[in-house]
């Protein structure tokens, strides 16, 4: 078998890598461990930023997003038994977000993709990457019981934190960095209306609390926990109680609970590999990073990578520009970093790090006067809405 660009993994990047390439008439293959239905039934974030829209519309993929998806004007925070809003318009140039899930954006890249009539190689459980020094590497798995080699171009590494394709950088050359925090995030979906018509981002001397949604009638909460917390442990009634506990006493009368339809807790992790490239393998999304979710930064990221490595490819296609090629890994991590440090800094900013009073007082400080100032609060939105995309040159 041969394509132009093989792609691991078919999570939200390697779809809409492809997407992108097959539109642009750039052949490529997808081969991904899980089935479809197990990639789907992966309940993951759901705030998109506008250069996350931009191009799911580009590749034209935008439809139902923009039908059902809910643009958010602003974001709230919540501390000391009071809220802020974030005027996300007023304070980032008139930008804003978009809410609809990762789950619905990967239904609809999915959907897109089997309507194209690209190829997608589901449930190989064995994929290695050979030759990314020479110029003709290739994928080698297994399909039915026989062996099979995808020869390519290129290789784009979209398999996730879990992946191969990171290891395919010799250690000599692959520098990681890495902070892991000593708390996860309890996430209950409940087909329940969301409490506020924004996203309330909370910090209390118990714990973070996030409050979401999915839509207009499906919600979905979070709470900071310690990572020795099973979730056995908690029952629906707890969840409520302890969220209820955590939130102003305003919004907390207002909380509709009901039966959680998904359950789980998720620790959190700030990660990075650099550099994302190595001869013909690329590195995109999470196989290249994690952030933790208090910034809403990880399919952000990984579309910004997508968009990127797309960029450099058509020209190298179109017209020839296989100079472009070098560039990949310094643009993406240039974005990446900046996004790093945001994510971090809310992370930091909205959980319990430590139990020495001071640091909460301190935090108590630095929430007021980011949400509390001008300067502050255009931090805040500029980084939420996501920092600009530059020119691949
Ligand atoms: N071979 C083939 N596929 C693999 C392999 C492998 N060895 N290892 C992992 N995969 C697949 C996974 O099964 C998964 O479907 O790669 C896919 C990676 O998808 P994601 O983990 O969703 O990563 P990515 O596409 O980069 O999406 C970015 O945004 O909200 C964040 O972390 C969240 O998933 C998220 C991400
Ligand atoms: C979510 O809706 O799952 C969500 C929203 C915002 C975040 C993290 C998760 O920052």
């Amino acid at each position: 078998m041969r394509t132009q660009v093989a792609i691991i993994g078919a999570g939200p990047a390697g779809l809409l890598l492809g997407q992108l390439l097959q539109n642009a008439g750039i052949s490529n293959v997808i081969v991904e461990r899980r089935s479809g239905d197990y990639v789907l039934s992966r309940i993951r974030a759901g705030v998109l930023e506008e250069g996350t829209t931009r191009l799911l519309r580009e590749a034209k993929v935008g439809q139902r997003m923009d039908a059902e998806g809910m643009v958010h004007h602003g974001v709230q925070i919540a501390f000391m038994d009071q809220i802020r809003r974030v005027d996300l318009e007023r304070y980032a140039d008139g930008k804003s977000v978009m809410v609809y899930g990762q789950t619905e954006v990967t239904r609809d890249l999915m959907e897109a993709r089997a309507k194209a009539g690209a190829v997608s190689l589901y449930e190989i459980p064995d994929v290695s990457i050979h030759n990314v020094e020479t110029d003709h590497p290739s994928l080698q798995f297994t399909v039915n019981g026989e062996k099979e080699i995808l020869e390519c171009d290129y290789i784009a590494g979209c398999d996730g934190f879990h992946g191969i394709s990171r290891h395919a950088i010799p250690s000599e050359i692959r520098g990681e960095y890495e902070k892991v925090y000593p708390f996860g995030w309890l996430g209950v979906l409940s087909e329940t209306p969301p409490v506020s018509s924004e996203l309330i981002y909370g910090a209390h001397s118990k714990g973070f609390f996030l409050c979401s949604m999915r839509s207009l009638t499906r919600s979905r909460y979070y709470l900071e926990v310690p990572l020795t917390e099973k979730v056995e442990h908690w029952s629906d009634d707890r969840f409520w109680t302890e969220l209820c506990s955590r939130m102003p006493e305003s919004t907390a009368s207002q909380l509709v609970s009901g039966p959680s339809i998904e359950k789980s807790i998720a620790p959190l992790r700030s990660f990075v590999v650099e550099p994302m490239q190595y001869g013909r393998l690329f590195l995109v999304g999470d196989a290249a990073h994690i952030v933790p979710p208090t910034g809403a930064k990880g399919l952000n990221l990984a579309a910004s990578d997508v968009n990127y490595l797309f960029r450099i490819l058509e020209k190298v296609y179109h017209a020839g520009r296989t100079d472009l090629l070098p560039r990949y890994s310094g643009l993406a991590l240039d974005r990446i970093w900046k996004s790093q440090r945001f994510s971090w800094w809310m992370t930091s900013m909205l959980h319990r790090l430590s139990a020495n009073p001071f640091d909460h007082r301190v935090q108590l400080a630095e929430l007021d006067y980011f949400t509390g100032s001008d300067e502050g609060l255009r931090t805040l939105a500029r980084n939420y809405v996501g920092l600009p995309y530059q020119d691949v040159g």
